[in-house]
């Protein structure tokens, strides 16, 4: 199914735009003359991105919204398409992680996390789809993430979120495409965004840390995998290695996690900034 062969006058909805991947992503887009709504719950953040965006001479609606919220997901899908006229790329990003041990999550908070991480996703996908479908034109983007494919300690949380956003991806991925709507799963590793707050750098095991790169190269590397027509991207490339030790070699890659998070952090190097 379709490669992207040019954003130029798309109609995008981007959630998760008024910081990091979303944000950058969002205006790359814009600059590429793409038209693009903005979802995320701080209106203050997408006003002025919106702002970029015009005066990169393209057009932005701005549609404040807690993704989580199944209600305002569907009114802001709804604006969204009455507005550009039809949605041709979903991309569902907006998330948040955070990280504690399983014994010290409080349910209520861990409800909460696959409600924005996973839900929302669902949300906007329910509410846009149809439409592409019925064109039998569309692009959906799912940014997941390492963490939805490969598990770490004191992620459960957020791992769960994203394993879950990665099946759903996979499984529409396949379902899709004789309708014309082609889906990419996108698993960044590490990525330099507002993402990570101060105590988040502090308690990074020293590999994570070292793996940091900057949000350009990712945004590059969705629109060329969109460009290829590929269904899945992990950024940077050479993590996606990772999957196949885990598949061929389990124990031995069970190991070497352990040894990059729990027995880096018992033997004090845990980084400091
Ligand atoms: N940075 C990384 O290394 C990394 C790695 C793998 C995956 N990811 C994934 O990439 C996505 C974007 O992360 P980022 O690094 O760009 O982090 P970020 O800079 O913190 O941005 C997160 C975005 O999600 C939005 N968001 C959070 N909760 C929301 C809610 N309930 N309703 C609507 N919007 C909400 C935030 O907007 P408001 O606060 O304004 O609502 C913000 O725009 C996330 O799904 C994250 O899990 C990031």
């Amino acid at each position: 199914m379709p490669a992207l062969a040019s954003i130029r006058g798309l109609a995008a909805l981007v959630t998760g735009a008024s910081s990091g991947i979303g944000r950058a992503l969002a205006l790359r887009l814009a600059g590429e003359g793409a038209r693009v709504a903005l979802v995320a719950r701080r209106e203050s953040e997408l006003e002025a991105l919106a702002e970029e965006v015009r005066e990169a001479g393209s057009e932005a609606l701005v549609l404040p919204c807690d993704v989580a919220d199944r209600e305002a997901a569907e009114a802001a899908s709804r604006r969204a398409a009455e507005r550009f006229g039809g949605i041709d790329l979903l991309v569902n990003n907006a998330g948040y992680g955070g990280h504690r041990r399983f014994l010290d999550w409080d349910v209520a908070d861990m409800e909460r996390m696959l409600r924005v991480n996973y839900l929302g996703a669902v949300y906007f996908t329910k509410a846009l789809v149809p439409a592409m479908v019925e064109r039998r034109r569309g692009w959906l983007v799912f940014v997941a993430s390492v963490a939805g494919r490969i598990a770490t300690p004191d992620e459960s949380a957020y791992a769960a979120s994203k394993f879950a956003l990665v099946g759903l991806a996979s499984a529409l991925d396949l379902e899709l495409e004789e309708a014309g709507v082609h889906v990419l799963t996108v698993c960044p590793g590490v990525i330099r965004t507002p993402f990570f707050d101060a105590e988040a750098l502090e308690r990074m095991p020293p590999v994570a840390r070292r793996g940091m790169v900057e949000v350009d190269g990712l945004v590059e590397a969705v629109l060329r995998a969109l460009a290829r027509g590929r269904h899945t991207l992990t950024y940077p490339r050479g993590i996606a290695a990772g999957y196949a030790v885990q598949a061929l070699a389990p124990g031995f890659m069970r190991g070497q996690v352990k040894r990059n998070t729990i027995d880096a952090v018992a033997k004090g190097e845990r980084q400091t900034r």
